[in-house]
């Protein structure tokens, strides 16, 4: 019968190869490169300028003002890495954060559901966590949730759509003034 058991946790590989202790010294070693490598990389990103527009957290160009003119009333657009969905109403376009009013969840669209508001048929956001609905303009139409999803602020700068995910602001229902025309 073949001994399973190897106290020392010397026990050699079935080929003869590297013991037990071997191998985790070389998965240490090659854990700690990995870790300077990335503390380093760390160190260049942080001195380097910010090139890459766009990111969650500050202001992100996501759309020509021409594509933001061509969405038709009721269209929602999702860009993942802002983490915010482009909702176009009547007025113009509001920058709905994706983050729940509840406690945080990710709120997803889905445009098969049920219509919440008058602009279309079909499409709301349901909150997996706790039931929240919203409608396209992040009103809440059932849960939980107290008020409406937060938005981001919008500028036109040179013909781009620049939104603002740096700063979300909460509000207690919709306005025009929270719109951006286009
Ligand atoms: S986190 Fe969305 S309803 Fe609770």
């Amino acid at each position: 019968m073949e001994n399973n058991t190897c106290p020392s946790g010397e026990c050699p590989g079935k080929d003869g190869g590297q013991t037990r202790r071997e191998f985790i010294g070389k998965a240490w070693w090659a854990a700690a490169g990995l870790f300077t490598i990335e503390a380093a990389g760390g160190m260049v990103a942080s001195l380097w300028p910010k090139l890459k527009e766009g990111a969650f957290g500050g202001k992100a160009k996501i759309a020509s003002l021409e594509e933001a003119r061509a969405m038709p009333v009721g269209t929602v657009t999702y860009f993942a890495e802002q983490r915010l969905y482009l909702s176009r109403v009547e007025a113009g376009l509001l920058a709905l954060y994706r983050k729940c009013t509840h406690v945080g969840c990710v709120v997803p669209w889905l445009a098969d559901d049920p219509s919440e508001d008058h602009l279309a048929d079909k499409g709301r956001f349901n909150c997996p966590c706790h039931g929240g609905i919203f409608d396209r303009y992040g009103l809440v139409h059932a849960g939980p949730p107290s008020r409406p999803l937060d938005i981001f602020p919008i500028s036109i700068e040179d013909g781009e759509l620049v939104v603002d995910t740096g700063n979300a602001v909460q509000r207690s229902g919709f306005d025009e003034s929270q719109v951006t025309k286009v």
